[in-house]
């Protein structure tokens, strides 16, 4: 299995571009089978994930158009060979889950394996599948699927999310733009994914308002048509790279962020006594370290505007060489601390209690190896070895190939000294 050998200790200086955005990449994938024209997606990520849902539309009879090292894809899902989405292909990646909607919402039937839980937590779908209950859809959860139906098409409903959930918001979304009446979703997520998709669902003829706000409304069309969408820069690898050059100190300016969506990051690190010149006009934001110890800062995870839970393990890697004691909370995800044990692993102080770790900085960090089991828990491991002193080996980073694009690349453009070997050497 490959792994990733950092030598750390090194400044990080000069510049970054941000690629496009994995979480929202995903539903604008999954928009394409709301209609029978070719969606058109540029700026999109060449990341594992997004390879596997092509892999899952192309089993669904989707022409899927996207040579290999390329950003633009083209989807046509002119007709589809089946709407049967298997276990295989949802177990691994439970954004899969969201062709649910869009088949149902098309084409009157769908059926759908269920996500099971994964390294993070339980994560039910229960509030997807009241909300396609509440447009009408006849599900019966059976042999570890859903079988969804709504054979005069789905209707309208009202639907007041009891808690704020991205994926069951969009889901909802999704199946709306084709449903008889007005949708209204309340309490909805307002993540900045959400409003990237309402915009290409809207380009495609759909009439969603109110995206990126508590309450999104969705006025059902007869059909949709074709459209060609930007995906959003990633918020969430900004994010990763200012707290690597945070942790590491230098000078990195990052390229293409889309800035506003990152406040909650930006005042984290201005109070941990990190200079950030955050540009929106030029979508830039510079970050700066140079020999001034960090501060400890608290936080709590918080959906959208609040800080993000894929950010928290990074936060938590920088907080680790600060000086004094940070408190994390993480309210989203129950289990997100699997990053705790290895950074300790590195000469970390982290005690976790439940949902709160205790974070004492150090002030020096030693590369050792380590090892992480989801996508966010290993770049803090990334960041913790670019910061520390000696060689930091990361294994299984699978889990980084499945959200970060050409990760070594862009670090080792920095000056880091990061190269992936293969299983057999190292
Ligand atoms: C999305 O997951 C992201 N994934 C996650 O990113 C991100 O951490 C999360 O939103 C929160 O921001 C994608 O966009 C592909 P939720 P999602 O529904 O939609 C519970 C990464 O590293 N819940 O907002 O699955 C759930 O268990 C990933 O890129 C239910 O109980 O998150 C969690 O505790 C990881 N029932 C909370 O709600 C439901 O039906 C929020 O989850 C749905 C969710």
């Amino acid at each position: 299995m490959d792994k990733l050998r950092i030598t750390g200790g090194t400044e990080l200086h000069g510049s970054l571009d941000i690629s496009g955005a994995k979480n929202s990449a995903l539903k604008l994938m999954a928009a394409s089978l709301l209609t029978a024209h070719p969606v058109t997606l540029t700026n999109m990520p060449n990341l594992a994930d997004t390879r596997f849902l092509s892999q899952l539309l192309s089993v669904l009879g989707v022409e899927v158009y996207w040579p290999n090292g390329t950003n633009e894809c083209r989807l046509n899902a002119e007709t589809l060979s089946s709407t049967i989405a298997p276990y295989d292909q949802v177990r691994k990646m439970r954004a899969s889950f969201n062709v649910l909607g869009p088949m149902l919402a098309r084409y009157g039937h769908a059926t759908v394996s269920l996500p099971g839980g994964c390294a993070i937590g339980a994560r039910p779908v229960d509030l997807h599948l009241k909300a396609l209950s509440a447009m009408g859809a006849d599900l019966l959860v059976e042999g570890g699927y859903v079988k969804a139906a709504a054979i005069h098409g789905l209707k309208s409903a009202r639907i007041v999310f009891p808690f704020v959930s991205v994926g069951a918001t969009e889901h909802a979304m999704l199946a709306a733009t084709l449903a008889k009446g007005t949708t209204i979703l309340e309490n909805a997520a307002q993540e900045p994914e959400i409003a990237d998709l309402a915009t290409c669902l809207n380009k495609m003829g759909a009439d969603v308002s109110g995206a990126g706000t508590s309450t999104v409304t969705i006025n059902g069309v007869e059909s949709l048509s074709g459209a060609q969408h930007a995906v959003m820069p990633d918020r969430i690898e900004a994010g990763t790279f200012a707290m690597a050059a945070a942790a590491a100190g230098g000078d990195v300016t990052l390229q293409g962020v889309p800035v506003a969506s990152l406040l909650a990051l930006n005042d984290a690190l201005l109070e941990a006594g990190v200079e950030v010149d955050a540009d929106i006009e030029a979508s830039t934001l510079r970050i700066r370290r140079g020999q001034t110890p960090l501060r400890a800062v608290n936080i709590n995870t918080q959906p959208y505007p609040g800080f993000p839970t894929d950010l928290q393990a990074q936060f938590m890697a920088l907080m680790a060489l600060a000086k004094g004691t940070s408190i994390i909370r993480e309210t989203i995800f129950e289990n997100r601390f699997m990053h705790a044990p290895e950074l300790s692993r590195l000469g970390a102080d982290i005690a976790v209690r439940g949902q709160e770790a205790v974070i004492n900085g150090v002030s020096q960090l030693y590369g050792a190896e380590v090892m992480a089991t989801d996508l966010r828990a290993s770049v803090s491991l990334v960041i913790a070895g670019l910061a520390a002193s000696g060689v930091t080996d990361v294994n299984r980073i699978y889990h980084l190939d499945r959200g970060f694009e050409r990760l070594e690349e862009k670090l080792t453009a920095c000056g880091a000294n990061i190269v992936r070997l293969d299983g057999a050497e190292g």
